[in-house]
């Protein structure tokens, strides 16, 4: 079974590069952030996921857990998963490795997509002119930003203690970034 994070903040291409991985490898793609998308029309639940979405606040550890864990269940006996957008708090990395753990299985990598604020503002910017996702304006995205960097980007220093991070250039093209991340894939997933 292999696992594999993708990390990086808002905008950096987690989803884009994920989707290229999962086809080549038949992992499970765990985007946390389209498991709350999908709840958004279920009821009560979906008002309170839409605001932490919209303000560009992280939903609350244990909610977002629990749905991570019951998609996890469900395909355990697969391929491995791709975790995208997920864990972003160090409750969540806890959780995730006491799976791995409860399931006899481990992290082979993260592989951490860099981009600067600005690079990423333009794309979600223009995300949001296309697509109409409500928290792809301005104001959100500069409050995701800050909360990547107070509350996401910190788990950095927890997996590179154990020696799981490769960084990665968020700026060339899509096609660009999908072969080096194919190459490495190559050495480091056989
Ligand atoms: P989430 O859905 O995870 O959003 P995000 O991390 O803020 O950012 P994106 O998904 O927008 O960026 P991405 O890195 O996937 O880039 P993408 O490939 O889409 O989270 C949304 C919200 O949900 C959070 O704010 C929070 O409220 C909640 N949430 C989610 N997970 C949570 C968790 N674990 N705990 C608590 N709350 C959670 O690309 C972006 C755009 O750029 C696209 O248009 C794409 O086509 C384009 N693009 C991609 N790569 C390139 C490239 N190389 N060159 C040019 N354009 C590119
Ligand atoms: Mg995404």
């Amino acid at each position: 079974m292999k696992n594999l994070i993708i990390f990086g903040p808002p905008g950096a291409g987690k989803g884009t590069q994920a989707a290229f991985i999962v086809k080549r490898y038949r992992l499970a793609h765990l985007s946390s952030g389209d498991i709350l998308r999908r709840e958004l029309k279920n009821g009560t639940l979906g008002k309170k996921i839409k605001a932490y979405q919209d303000g560009g606040r992280l939903a609350p550890n244990a909610l977002v857990i629990a749905m991570i864990e019951r998609v996890m269940k469900r395909k355990i006996k697969g391929a491995g998963f791709i975790f995208d957008g997920y864990p972003r708090t160090l409750r969540q990395a806890k959780a995730l490795d006491k799976f791995f753990q409860t399931h006899k299985t481990s992290l082979n990598l993260v592989l951490n997509l860099k981009l600067r604020e600005k690079d990423a503002r333009d794309r979600l910017l223009a995300r949001g002119r296309d697509t109409g996702r409500s928290d792809d304006n301005a104001e959100t995205i500069k409050k995701r930003f800050s909360v990547y960097r107070r509350q996401t980007r910190p788990l950095l220093k927890y997996y590179r203690a154990r020696k799981k991070v490769i960084d990665l250039d968020g700026r060339p093209a899509i096609e660009k970034i999908a072969r080096t991340i194919r190459a490495i894939l190559a050495e480091k997933l056989t």
